[in-house]
């Protein structure tokens, strides 16, 4: 469909890791953290200057911003306000059970022509960068609308226009108790990596009653 975005992928990759080590030396004063990331995500792996490659950073972040490593590692694919684009889904405020483990396993990304979403292993990225990129994403402005609700929160897997998506679960005529009821339970839950067996779940901090209303009200409209 878009077979000229294929070949540039890799250059482009390649230059967001790039932009990630040029923003963690201008920062300054962390040139240990950005070996770091060097190693981890760069895979140019000549980490022998010596200063100690080993994990005792595990838990610890690269001290680089999440927003910053969003832009530099994933907003090729997703979007420089992750808003999606065709090589990637929209990722504003993603469900973390659901998004750590695809960030860990990859996924195939049939749905994206000449894309995929490769496994980012803890060495790659930390679990404590991960979770400064996830909250970047969760501080984008959550939508008022229902139609907007629908497509941040359901629409990766129902689809756009909630006929099934890449998960196959058309939602189109269920009512509002039963849609409620899978927003707060989740589905097979425990097992993210089951495409069409799990659902995550949101509790009422996160996406309130009237919000879940409003998406409900929206789903027949789509
Ligand atoms: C080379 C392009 C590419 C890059 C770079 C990339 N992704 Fe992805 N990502 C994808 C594709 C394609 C999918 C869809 C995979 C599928 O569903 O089979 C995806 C899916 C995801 C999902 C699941 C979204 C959902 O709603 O199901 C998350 C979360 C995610 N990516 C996070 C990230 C993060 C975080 C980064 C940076 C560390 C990143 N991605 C970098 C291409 C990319
Ligand atoms: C990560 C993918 C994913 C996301 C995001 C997601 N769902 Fe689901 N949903 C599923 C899957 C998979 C099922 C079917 C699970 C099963 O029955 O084994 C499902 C089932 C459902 C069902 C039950 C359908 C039936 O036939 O019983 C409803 C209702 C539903 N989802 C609504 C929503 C709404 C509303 C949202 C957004 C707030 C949402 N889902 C977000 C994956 C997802």
């Amino acid at each position: 469909m878009r077979p000229h975005l294929g070949p540039s992928l890799g250059a482009t990759t390649l230059s967001a890791l790039l932009l990630v080590t040029a923003t963690a030396l201008a920062c300054g004063g962390a040139s240990d953290d950005a070996s770091a990331m060097d190693g981890g995500t760069g895979g140019d792996g000549d980490g022998g200057d010596g200063s100690g490659s080993g994990s005792g950073d595990a838990d610890g972040g690269s001290g680089v911003s999440g927003e910053n490593l969003y832009l530099g590692v994933c907003s090729s694919c997703h979007g420089v306000e992750a808003e999606g684009t065709p090589l990637g889904y929209e990722l504003r405020h993603p469900p973390r059970e659901h998004a750590q483990w695809v960030v860990r396993n990859g996924r195939p990304g049939d749905e994206f022509e000449g894309s995929q979403m490769l496994a980012y292993s803890p060495e790659a990225i930390s679990d404590a960068d991960l979770q400064a990129i996830f909250d970047y994403l969760d501080a984008f402005e959550v939508p008022t609308e229902g139609p907007e609700l629908y497509l941040d929160y359901c629409g990766n897997c129902h689809g756009p226009d909630a006929a099934g998506g890449v998960v196959g679960v058309d939602i189109r005529d269920k009512e509002f108790n039963d849609i409620l009821e899978k927003v707060r339970q989740g589905i097979g839950l425990g097992n993210p990596g089951g495409r069409t067996t799990y659902m995550p779940q949101w509790d009422a901090a996160t996406l309130d009653d009237a919000q879940v209303q409003r998406i409900a009200d929206a789903i027949p409209t789509l």
